[in-house]
């Protein structure tokens, strides 16, 4: 029997692998490194299914897959493949939400801490052997419990986010497209404000939107100048969301407090000032990076690879229309 070739662009826990290999003929990239647009469309020429984690997925590499029938991507962003082109194809492309929402919301929420009582500097303190008798003016923060926090997107990470701001007796506003209903806005104890609003009265800023063409730059020079000068915004979305080299002549001239930063504009790489800035925290796109939150994406992104591969709408589908 002929079993469909699915490929795996980097290794993934063996749980997930076994559920794919006991249907499929799997091969799975050996290294946890960059697969760049040629070999990774060498890599999909013969497969009917494509597990894609840290990969760009481009129409390119669409196209020369002629046998590919389902993008399976182990992730709650999709931002990096195009969906459209696997649209016209009929190709189902799926994604992971839920099983990362309160691990991603765990880590937003220690930027948002981390960043103002400057935990990453009293670490160096005290590592550096700095700390050699008590001082009264040392290394004061900015207090979180009873600020306001700004949650744009109330999505499931926003809300989880929103939960965590309970527990620190925060005021929460949030920004989205459209309200939630009152009853959610009454559990999350969050208010609905306009956009300006938003930028104007929180204390930390934090994002949660997908980035789609309208969500580009969301916060540039405009918003940035709306934020309170003793403001945080935190980003574990997208870095594209933000404009960085805006953020960075914010920061520098002081018209923000500081920022905890998850995801970057160009990453890996990462605007040279941010690195020697005290007052910013940074983490390596690490949102959903626990052990068991990363098993749970890598086993739902392949039950939404068999699904589709055994023509059954797969859970996660992002792209709908195939099905219309
Ligand atoms: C996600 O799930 O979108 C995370 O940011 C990993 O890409």
């Amino acid at each position: 029997m002929n079993l469909l070739k699915v490929y795996i662009t980097r290794p993934l826990p063996s749980a997930a692998v076994e559920r794919l290999a006991a249907r499929c003929e799997v091969r799975m990239r050996p290294e946890d490194a960059p697969l760049d647009a040629a070999q990774l469309a060498e890599s999909c020429r013969e497969i009917e299914g494509l597990l894609a984690t840290g990969v760009r997925v481009s129409e390119d590499v669409i196209a020369q897959a002629p046998r590919l029938r389902v993008v399976a991507n182990v992730g709650v962003g999709y931002d990096n493949i195009d969906v459209a082109a696997c649209t016209r194809r009929r190709i189902p492309v799926t994604n992971t939400p839920d099983v990362l929402t309160e691990t991603t919301a765990d880590l937003a929420f220690a930027l948002l801490m981390a960043a103002p009582r400057r935990l990453v500097e009293c670490d160096r303190y005290v590592r550096e052997g700095q700390w050699q008798h008590p001082k009264w003016e040392l290394l004061w923060g900015a207090d979180i419990h009873g600020k306001t926090l700004g949650v744009y997107g109330l999505g499931r990470i926003g809300k989880a986010v929103a939960r965590r701001a309970r527990g620190f007796s925060m005021r929460v506003l949030y920004h989205d497209i459209v309200s939630a209903a009152p009853a959610l806005e009454q559990e999350l104890g969050a208010q609905f404000v306009d956009r300006e609003t938003l930028l104007r009265e929180a204390d930390f800023l934090t994002l949660h939107v997908p980035l789609t063409p309208e969500t580009h730059h969301l916060i540039g020079v405009r918003e940035l100048a709306m934020l309170k000068p003793t403001a945080f915004l935190i980003n574990a979305a997208r870095g594209s969301c933000v404009d960085e080299a805006a953020l960075v002549e914010a920061l520098e001239s002081k018209r923000l407090a500081g920022a905890g930063l998850d995801v970057f504009e160009h990453e890996p790489h990462v605007h040279p000032a941010l690195l020697s800035m005290p007052n910013v925290v940074l983490a390596p796109h690490v949102g959903s990076a626990t052990a068991q939150t990363r098993l749970a994406m890598a086993i739902l992104a392949a039950e939404n690879l068999l699904a589709a591969l055994e023509g059954r709408r797969p859970p996660n589908l992002v792209n709908p229309e195939i099905y219309a």
